[in-house]
């Protein structure tokens, strides 16, 4: 009798430790999308330990989560795909983004049913699919209502997932979002106590803090520091912690994308010199891919101004503000000595030979 009481007194201490390292102690991570020029079987998924595929609609007559009906094979086959070089790789879908109707969000977030039909299909699509987690990005409630709705949401969302976990004894999906870089935006708060309680992390999106299309000078779009005021990651990460979210649910957002502008005097080329707009067309975004060849191409002088942890560089009338691998490297010790949970990128096919990401990977350490 002792030996196999023994035995299940050990196999039970093995699985509680099991379940326990199911537990996220870190999350390096990074966006992918299906038309970002990178196949997702070309993704390196040994240099993260989550990926986020991005992005699932909300349709707004059903408010249910969908994927392109076309072509959902991106999706579908997303975390099959990223888990042939990674097995231990957590693949998480994300909904919404940038380009979304946020009106729809709103309008889904402001009713029960709503909220239910958009909860109830995210588990399913996500289960199907076989991601281990849901990420919102909903940019961004814009009245202290959506704000309450956000943390309606986010409740009853953090509830269906405990429910659906018990009731298949899967372990539970992971529950994200992309939120401010603040916890203030354009002075409405965020909902705190939901998001503290209901969400696994947030993701800090500390990025597109000024583009060419409006600033009148050079500005680096997504400085760690900001010696004369509040527009930095820091800044958005202490102010997270001190509105009660704690530092192990901040993961703190890096660019692999820059901003390039067009200068006013080709002389006059460091921090806040005049501009004119986006050099190039649109809206001036490169990504480090490109900014490397333009600055071989063009024996474009670089600098890391280390104040502000950022890099620039410029030739002939051509300013672009990015993040480098000192820049990086800065960020990522950063959030580990401040005691975050990880970093993300947006976004992962920007990248140049995998030197950002190997460089965030280094950075972390083990
Ligand atoms: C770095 O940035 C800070 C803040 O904008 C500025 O005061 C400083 O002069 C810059 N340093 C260099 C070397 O450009």
């Amino acid at each position: 009798m002792a030996f196999p009481l023994l035995s299940l007194l050990f196999f039970s201490l093995l699985s509680l430790q099991f379940h326990f390292s199911t537990a996220q102690n870190v999350v390096k991570s990074v966006y992918w999308f299906p038309d970002s020029g990178l196949e997702a079987s070309a993704i390196d998924s040994t240099l993260f330990t989550h990926l986020f595929c991005a992005f699932a609609d909300l349709n707004s007559n059903t408010n249910q989560v969908v994927v392109s009906s076309s072509n959902n094979a991106p999706f579908s086959q997303f975390t099959k795909t990223v888990q042939l070089k990674n097995p231990s790789a957590k693949t998480l879908l994300s909904i919404g983004g940038g380009n979304a109707i946020k009106a729809d969000y709103a309008s889904m977030a402001s009713r029960p049913g709503s909220r239910k039909s958009f909860i109830d299909s995210s588990i399913k699509l996500a289960r199907s699919y076989g991601f281990h987690g849901l990420d919102l990005d909903w940019e961004y409630p814009q009245s202290a209502s959506e704000m309450t709705n956000l943390g309606l949401l986010l409740n009853e969302w953090r509830a269906a997932v405990a429910t659906e976990a018990q009731t298949t004894g899967k372990p539970p999906l992971l529950l994200t979002a992309a939120f401010y870089y603040a916890p203030s935006i354009n002075g409405l708060n965020y909902p705190i106590q939901p998001i503290a309680k209901s969400l696994d992390w947030i993701n800090l999106m500390a990025y597109d803090f000024y583009d060419p299309t409006w600033a009148k000078v050079t500005h680096s779009h997504a400085a760690l520091y900001d010696p004369a005021g509040q527009v930095s990651g820091s800044y958005g990460v202490e102010a997270w912690i001190t509105a009660g979210v704690g530092p192990k649910k901040l993961v703190l957002g890096m660019p692999f994308y820059g901003y390039a502008w067009r200068l006013v005097d080709a002389n006059n080329h460091g921090l806040l010199a005049p501009v004119s707009g986006p050099a190039g067309s649109g809206s001036g975004a490169m990504t480090y891919g490109q900014i490397r060849a333009f600055i071989s191409q063009n024996r474009a002088t670089e600098v890391y101004n280390a104040t502000i942890v950022s890099n620039y560089c410029s030739a002939g009338t051509t300013w672009i503000g990015f993040d480098g691998t000192q820049s990086v490297a800065t960020k990522v010790s950063y959030a580990k000595q401040k005691g975050l949970l990880g970093y993300f990128a947006w976004h992962v096919a920007a990248d140049n030979n995998w030197e950002l990401s190997n460089q965030a990977k280094q950075a972390w350490g083990a």
